[in-house]
């Protein structure tokens, strides 16, 4: 059967912020060094930052990239990262069982995001678990007063002239988890997080703030945690976080091509949620959602590797080789994303480099892209402008976690100069699944491109020896008709992305 959906400019979403587009640099495992950061690399600049990796970067086209943490930040002293790198301390990291170095801080990350481009922005987050408001206020004021005070001169004297500029903030890292250090109840934490923010408002009101979500909707807290934590919070913050993590369970592989569907439930619970206590306080204020952490991660395999670990230093974890079958999970990620858009305004895949990342590095040697690379660097290439409403009338499947799910999952953009870009996964992992967009309203004339990521062998990946093993190619076949139809076959377990003019 022919899966359907209709395009209408007259039926919208909302418009992508380009935030969508972020991921996250963590200090753990090689995310950092030498993923970002090797001195005595080859490609490395003056300040150590691999030039190989950047470029890769740049080509993913990541935009808000949250920094340092993740688990690590609830231990997190920021001095111990500014300042001459030869007498910053080295610190026990309790959160992976790892040596801090502080080789890389605060004014490393400044140069690494300017060195991408315009595109990339600061999106810092602040120690809620071992420390407080005092200290979240005082790296404030290092970071980003322009000078005449103890804290910005320090920042200066450190050779950082021009304030960091620092917009996006955080309000510490999944604060619900028992695993957090400095772990807090939604009381606990509401508390903190409005004081903290109230802090943050008197040095600048033009923050922008992110109040910790549940760490995942399986929780046990979810959805009281975030109606507790924002009737505390609700007029000091401008977002509430999630995270979502997706693997496949027991080889069950039909209910991992439907993770999305996980994922789009948790969006919309949490926009009930937000939209609720706003009722609640009869708020004309809606609270928007960050997304900061999303990812495929074999997480399941992460504890014992942590557990073994006897404090080295940027040791090898979480470094996770991703599938065709990844991609094309991840890409149903991205399409969910891409859905919520008038609500999801702020995400981060994570990570960036090593640790359950699109790119991969081997020390002193070579960086590439894995599967997921390229769903993610297609989309935030294309997926930019405003997107449509596409609502599908497909052909569905059984699965064991999330019942009865489409074997399509589309969205579709429309950029500023009227071109269309749709995205689209077929979960089916056997037949082709016939696709016809009708289109109303839309001057388009022709298919400016069909890309696909699919592949024989569904296990296929990209490593050190094969880097280029999986990557996009041209789909056959699909056409514009006259009378406005679009008609493309889509390969089994794909990702595509096919460009309208
Ligand atoms: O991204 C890896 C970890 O996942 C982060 O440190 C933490 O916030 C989450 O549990």
């Amino acid at each position: 059967r022919t899966a359907r959906f209709t395009l209408d400019p007259a039926f919208t979403v909302g418009d992508v912020d380009p935030r969508l587009f972020g991921s996250f640099v963590e200090h753990l495992g090689r995310c950092v060094y030498t993923g970002i950061h090797e001195p005595g690399h080859p490609t490395a600049d003056e300040q150590g930052l691999r030039t190989d990796v950047l470029e890769l970067v740049r080509e993913l086209g990541v935009t808000a990239i949250r920094y340092p943490g993740g688990n690590f930040v609830s231990g997190y002293k920021w001095e111990d990262s500014v300042g001459p790198v030869e007498d910053r301390p080295r610190r026990l990291d309790l959160a992976w069982r790892t040596t801090e170095s502080n080789r890389f801080g605060l004014s490393e990350y400044i140069a690494f995001l300017r060195k991408i481009g315009p595109q990339a922005e600061p999106m810092m987050a602040v120690n809620l678990g071992t420390r407080g408001v005092a200290e979240a206020i005082e790296l404030q004021e290092y970071a980003n007063h322009p000078g005449g005070t103890a804290l910005s001169d320090r920042r200066v004297e450190h050779g950082d002239k021009e304030p960091f500029g620092i917009r996006l903030w955080c309000l510490g890292n999944e604060m619900d988890g028992p695993w957090q250090t400095g772990h807090k109840t939604a009381e606990e934490y509401g508390r903190i997080a409005a004081e903290t923010a109230r802090a943050m408002r008197q040095i600048d009101k033009d923050v922008e703030l992110v109040a910790c979500g549940s760490s995942g909707q399986g929780m046990e807290t979810f959805a009281e945690w975030e109606a507790k934590v924002l009737a505390e919070t609700y007029d000091l913050v401008d977002y509430i976080s999630l995270h979502a993590y997706y693997e496949e369970h027991d080889g069950d592989r039909d209910s991992f091509l439907a993770s999305a569907v996980d994922m789009e439930s948790f969006i919309e619970n949490v926009v009930a949620t937000c939209d609720h206590v706003g009722a609640r306080l009869k708020s004309k204020k809606k609270i928007n959602l960050s997304f900061d952490e999303w990812n495929v991660w074999y997480m399941s395999r992460t504890g014992a590797e942590v557990a073994a670990l006897d404090w080295p230093q940027a040791p090898r974890l979480l470094e996770d080789v991703y599938t065709v079958t990844d991609a094309v999970v991840f890409g149903s990620l991205l399409i969910a994303l891409l859905r919520h858009a008038d609500r999801v305004k702020v995400a981060c895949l994570a990570q960036l480099v090593n640790v359950i990342a699109p790119i991969m590095t081997e020390p002193g040697g070579a960086a590439w892209r894995q599967t997921t690379f390229y769903p993610f660097a297609q989309t935030s290439r294309y997926g930019r402008g405003e997107v449509l409403d596409v609502r599908v009338d497909s052909p569905t499947y059984d699965t064991e976690r999330h019942g009865t799910a489409d074997l399509l999952h589309a969205t579709a953009v429309r950029a500023a100069d009227g071109t269309v870009t749709v995205f689209a996964v077929n979960r089916g992992r056997t037949e082709s699944l016939p696709l016809e967009v009708a289109l109303h309203g839309l001057s388009l004339t022709r298919v400016a491109e069909h890309s696909v990521l699919s592949d024989a062998d569904p296990d296929a990946r990209n490593t050190a020896a094969e880097p280029e093993r999986v990557a996009p190619h041209a789909g056959a076949g699909t056409v514009l008709t006259p009378d406005g139809t679009l008609k493309a076959s889509l390969e089994p377990l794909s990702w595509n992305v096919i460009r309208l003019a």
